[in-house]
């Protein structure tokens, strides 16, 4: 029986974070054993805004030394780069013809990541959603872990899927794929901290590109940097609520609460049940200490894989090429439906 087959992908652009360990990475982990899962360092996605071609190199190992530093088995599954396979960028430029602009208009992520000069972003950033959306297709993937902040790039991805699947209509039923030739993907979005935010601004999200770095804990900080992030935090002066519901319109206090629950693997309500009443000063001492348990030793595992760079290449070769031998099949199908 096959297991259905898992895609996602995170982008080597430095300064990995607690957001992107809870959003996605632990969330990967969770889903080896009942999927198929395919891990991508998505190198073609970090360079829509420019990356330092050494600095480049540096993160793709990082995040690769990342992915199995917190339990993801390479033997097992598919950990490799993105510009390894090139089927993602060869799927893009089909799929580049079939979205239409006003749908890629109205992405919030580009106008975010493009500012306010937005006619000196780069082509890349503004179809970059069609490149995720050919990640996904390219391994006929069901199911895309992710945070809550590619909510809206998923629902592309489907629309993507659907269009294709109108628009070769004719050729697919001659190929007789019963059903359409993509699936549509399915997000799976859950948890307590599928959208951790930073710590120094409650309405942004935690991210790899803020300038601050008390804004975010980031997988390689040492126990003191943990603390000293935690305990600078900032929360508004009442205690800690009891229950759930107390946390609506506390921002600060909510996050926190999620990073708590989603590091023990439990839930917002059972934090609450610990916590509830005690001072912020408090629950953060208990904070920085499971933070420091459960990722001081994922950093320190970076640091042992990143000594050996020739090994960690030796994976991202070994994945690329596994990657490809699903991929390949189904990028000549998608040419042929296509009429090429
Ligand atoms: P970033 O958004 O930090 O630049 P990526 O775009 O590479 O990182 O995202 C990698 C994964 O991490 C995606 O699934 C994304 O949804 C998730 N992620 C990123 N930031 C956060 C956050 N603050 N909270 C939860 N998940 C996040
Ligand atoms: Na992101």
């Amino acid at each position: 029986k096959h297991k259905p087959r898992v895609f996602s992908g995170v982008q080597p652009t430095g300064n990995l974070h607690l957001g992107n360990y809870l959003g996605a990475i632990t969330r990967f982990v969770a889903l080896q054993d009942e999927h198929e899962c395919l891990y991508c360092v998505v190198d073609l996605h970090a360079i829509t805004v420019f990356q330092d071609p050494d600095e480049l190199t540096h993160n793709t190992r990082e995040v690769t030394a990342a992915f199995i530093a917190a339990g993801i088995d390479p033997t097992r599954q598919i950990i490799f780069n993105q510009s390894q396979v090139s089927g993602h960028a060869e799927l893009a430029w089909i799929l580049n013809c079939v979205a239409r602009l006003g749908w890629l208009n109205r992405m919030t992520q580009f106008k975010e990541k493009a500012g306010k000069d937005r006619e000196n972003a780069s082509a890349g950033l503004y179809v970059y959603p069609n490149l995720m959306a050919a990640d996904i297709l390219l391994y006929h993937a069901t199911h895309v872990p992710v945070g809550e902040d590619q909510k809206q790039h998923l629902e592309l991805a489907r629309d993507i899927a659907q269009k294709s699947n109108n628009d070769f209509a004719k050729t697919i039923a001659r190929a007789d794929y019963p059903g359409g030739f993509f699936p549509l993907p399915e997000p799976l979005i859950a948890g307590p901290a599928t959208r951790v935010m930073s710590f120094r601004d409650g309405t942004k999200k935690m991210s790899k590109s803020d300038p601050s770095d008390l804004s975010r804990i980031n997988l390689t900080d040492d126990a003191d940097a943990i603390a000293k992030k935690i305990k600078k935090a900032k929360t508004d002066p009442e205690p800690l609520p009891s229950e759930v519901e107390g946390l609506e319109a506390r921002a600060e206090a909510d996050n926190l609460i999620g990073i708590y629950a989603a590091l023990q693997g439990t839930q917002k309500d059972v934090v609450l049940r610990q916590y509830g009443g005690a001072p912020f000063s408090k629950f953060k001492e208990a904070l920085a200490e499971l933070a420091t348990e459960k990722l001081t030793p994922i950093g320190d595992e970076m640091r042992r894989l990143l000594a050996d760079p020739v090994e960690i290449d030796r994976i991202l070769a070994d994945g690329a090429s596994r990657a490809h031998a699903i991929a390949d099949p189904i990028l000549a199908k998608t040419k042929d439906i296509v009429g090429f």
